[in-house]
């Protein structure tokens, strides 16, 4: 079937793995990247698949909605699956007003666009989706009850140790909002409007939330790129606090194909949750990074643990995220494809592979961010 979908934030990290997977899958969709280009944004990240015939990219910002209506009309767009959006907690902590502009503000815009035309039409909602993407963050923070490790209550063939859910707890789809970051509270925002736009309007939209993604083209001011790059160059890691916190890591590739499977058949004014069952406490994932990069590298293993340096804890960081995923596999038969260890060691040849890539995006301004963050080291 013929369609014409727009992917929001398609030069990002998560959005060129889904402008790609897209644009090979379906040659019969017209797939239109929508992005910015903020310092978040790279079209190097999509080189491969930049002159398919399926495939647009629009410079635009998801915050202009006059820009918004003009596109979504001119290309008579018939699905959305938003991901622009700025993503990192840190710069959320510095500047909080960006991250609503776009977050809540854009998504607005966004959705209002798709509203009108959409409306517009003799078959009006008729076959369409708005599908907006967000983090398991807007839970908030789940406790570490058991720091020394604990028998996993739910595993999948993508958790290879049994001992790596740090709590009983689990966010599930039905979990109370319950964000603390900039980022995250603007992120609920977003997900309420979304929502909004489906109980007020009746217009279909969906939502799904993912816990922490890893893998190429992650931009490196995020924990597994930032430590694989400053590994290389021998540069100090800084772990924040004591590095006890709890993420759960899933392999970008995997949360694509994720969301194609529910862009296509998920139901309409669901919520499904996205993770990889797969807890790792910083320090514990920081020493795996280590050792692949040392060994790749051909340095004797565990070298660079001497770069290891705890810095002070981020304001207000939340202890642990864990998702239940159970839902989207047992509905939609999704399943995380990798274990860990394989995802980090293609994770870290990537990087390593592609050191122009990563020379290129850390010169510049995001050398002058990371001064200022790190007092110049
Ligand atoms: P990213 O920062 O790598 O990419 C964001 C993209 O959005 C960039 O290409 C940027 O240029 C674009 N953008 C920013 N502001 C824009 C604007 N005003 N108009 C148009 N484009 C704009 O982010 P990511 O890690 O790929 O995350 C993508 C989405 O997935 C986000 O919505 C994020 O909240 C969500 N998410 C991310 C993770 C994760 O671990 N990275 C986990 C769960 C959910
Ligand atoms: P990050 O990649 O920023 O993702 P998020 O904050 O959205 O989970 O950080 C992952 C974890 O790593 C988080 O607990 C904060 C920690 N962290 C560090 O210890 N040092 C760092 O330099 C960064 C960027 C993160």
């Amino acid at each position: 079937m013929k369609r014409n979908i727009l992917i929001t934030g398609g030069a990002g990290f998560i959005g060129s793995h889904v402008v790609r997977l897209f644009v090979n899958k379906y040659p019969d969709y017209h797939i239109v990247n929508l992005d910015k280009l903020t310092y978040a944004g790279n079209l190097a990240n999509l080189k491969d698949i930049e002159n398919k015939e399926n495939y647009t990219f629009v410079k635009a910002d998801i915050a202009d909605l006059d820009e918004m209506r003009r596109i979504i009309t001119e290309y008579k767009i018939d699905g959305v699956i938003h991901l622009a959006a700025e993503s990192h907690v840190d710069r959320s902590i510095k500047d909080p007003f960006t991250f609503a502009r776009t977050n809540v503000m854009g998504t607005l815009a966004l959705l209002q666009a798709a509203k009108e035309y959409w409306e517009s039409l003799p078959e009006k909602y008729e076959g369409k989706l708005f599908y907006h993407i967000s983090t398991d963050e807007v839970y908030g923070a789940l406790e570490l009850t058991h720091p020394e490790g604990v028998e996993a209550p739910f595993t999948t063939k993508a958790s290879s140790k049994d001992d790596m859910a740090y709590g009983e707890e689990f966010f599930t789809e039905t979990t109370k909002y319950n964000p603390h970051s900039p980022y995250s509270a603007s992120k609920a925002s977003s997900d309420h409007f979304v929502r909004a736009y489906h109980d007020t309007y009746g217009m279909p939209t969906l939502v799904t939330n993912c816990s922490n993604n890893y893998g190429p083209y992650q931009f490196p001011e995020k924990l597994i790129p930032l430590f694989i790059n400053n590994i290389r160059k021998g540069k100090p890691l800084p772990v924040y606090g004591k590095g006890e916190n709890v993420r759960d890591w899933l392999f970008v590739e995997d949360h694509a194909r994720a969301i194609d499977v529910i862009f296509h058949n998920g139901k309409v004014a669901e919520t499904y949750n996205i993770g990889g069952f797969n807890e790792w406490k910083n320090i514990d994932l920081i020493k795996v990074v280590i050792k692949t990069v040392d060994r790749l590298l051909g340095r004797p293993e565990g070298e660079s643990e001497k770069l290891i340096t705890y810095v002070p804890d981020r304001l207000g960081h939340d202890m642990r995220y864990a998702i239940d995923s159970r839902k989207l596999q047992s509905e939609l038969g999704w399943e995380p494809s990798l274990q860990f260890e394989e995802g980090i060691e293609k994770t870290v040849r990537w990087y390593l592979d592609n050191e122009p890539w990563l020379d290129n995006i850390t010169s510049g301004a995001y050398e002058r961010y990371y001064a200022d963050m790190y007092g110049g080291k």
